[in-house]
């Protein structure tokens, strides 16, 4: 059964909006443990322009499930990351002006310094994690970097439309999973998932953790933090089998 990471960025977007101290990131993140969280994950940027400084050591203090930090490969983050010692990091590839993280990390491009950085990090007793597409080249210089997890990208699954494309998509996501435990990674996955996508992914064999934060949050906007982690979570832990999951996988199966 996967456990569920909470992404509560977007409670800082809605702060910056406006520059001032409300809603607070911190208590946000106690309203998703209440629901159910089982991490709570924040990505401080290079641009600041949701989750601040301020905001990790905050939650550092204060979450009671476990603290992801997501972040770019620079010095900055790491030396960040080595003195705040989240539960975990997920490096992660930054652009200026992306709307959201595009594209997994080009690991095999990254080489000797990545493995540096990982040693570092895992060094600090801060297990990373990469996200990554579900590539086999890519998955194979994640084990070579030494770090002890990966984060599955979705993002195409998620893209995909419904029926054989995404039941194409989905397929690649559990053959990289299989490939990820047979080379003793351990395995997350996330991005762009949905209350309507979400079960096939929780379904699949060996992925630990899933990372959700737009469409939990905007659904917060409706019931609540506490109920719509409480909702994302039902789903996450107990998901249809593919059968009966309508218009997804109906050609994979
Ligand atoms: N995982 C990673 C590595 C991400 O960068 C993000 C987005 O910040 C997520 C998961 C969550 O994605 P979403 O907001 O689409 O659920």
């Amino acid at each position: 059964m996967a456990s569920l990471g909470v992404n509560i960025d977007h409670i800082a977007t809605v702060r910056q909006a406006r520059r001032t101290v409300e809603p607070n990131p911190a208590s946000f993140a106690l309203l998703a443990e209440l629901g159910g969280a089982d991490g709570i994950t924040v990505h401080l940027r290079e641009d600041r322009r949701h989750i601040q400084d301020r905001d990790v050591e905050l939650l550092k203090a204060t979450v009671r499930s476990r603290l992801n930090l997501e972040m770019a490969a620079t010095t900055e983050m790491i030396g960040i990351a080595q003195m705040l010692k989240p539960a975990m990091v997920t490096l992660v590839p930054e652009r200026r002006e992306e709307v959201t993280t595009e594209g997994g990390l080009d690991v095999v491009s990254m080489g000797t310094l990545l493995k540096q950085q990982v040693q570092s990090l895992q060094g600090a007793g801060i297990p990373v994690s990469l996200f990554v597409d579900a590539n086999s080249e890519q998955l194979r210089a994640c084990r070579d970097s030494g770090a002890l997890w990966v984060e599955l990208h979705t993002g195409s699954y998620a893209d995909a439309p419904w029926g054989a494309k995404q039941a194409q998509e989905l397929a690649k996501l559990i053959e990289a999973t299989q490939h990820c435990r047979e080379m003793g990674l351990r395995v997350n996955a996330g991005h762009g998932l949905t209350y309507q996508n979400v079960e096939a992914i929780a379904a699949i064999p060996g992925i630990e953790e899933l990372n959700i934060g737009h469409t939990i949050i905007a659904r917060a906007l409706a019931v609540g933090l506490e109920q719509a982690v409480r909702d994302m979570k039902a789903l996450v832990v107990n998901p249809r089998p593919l059968e009966q999951n309508p218009g997804i996988g109906k050609e994979f199966i």
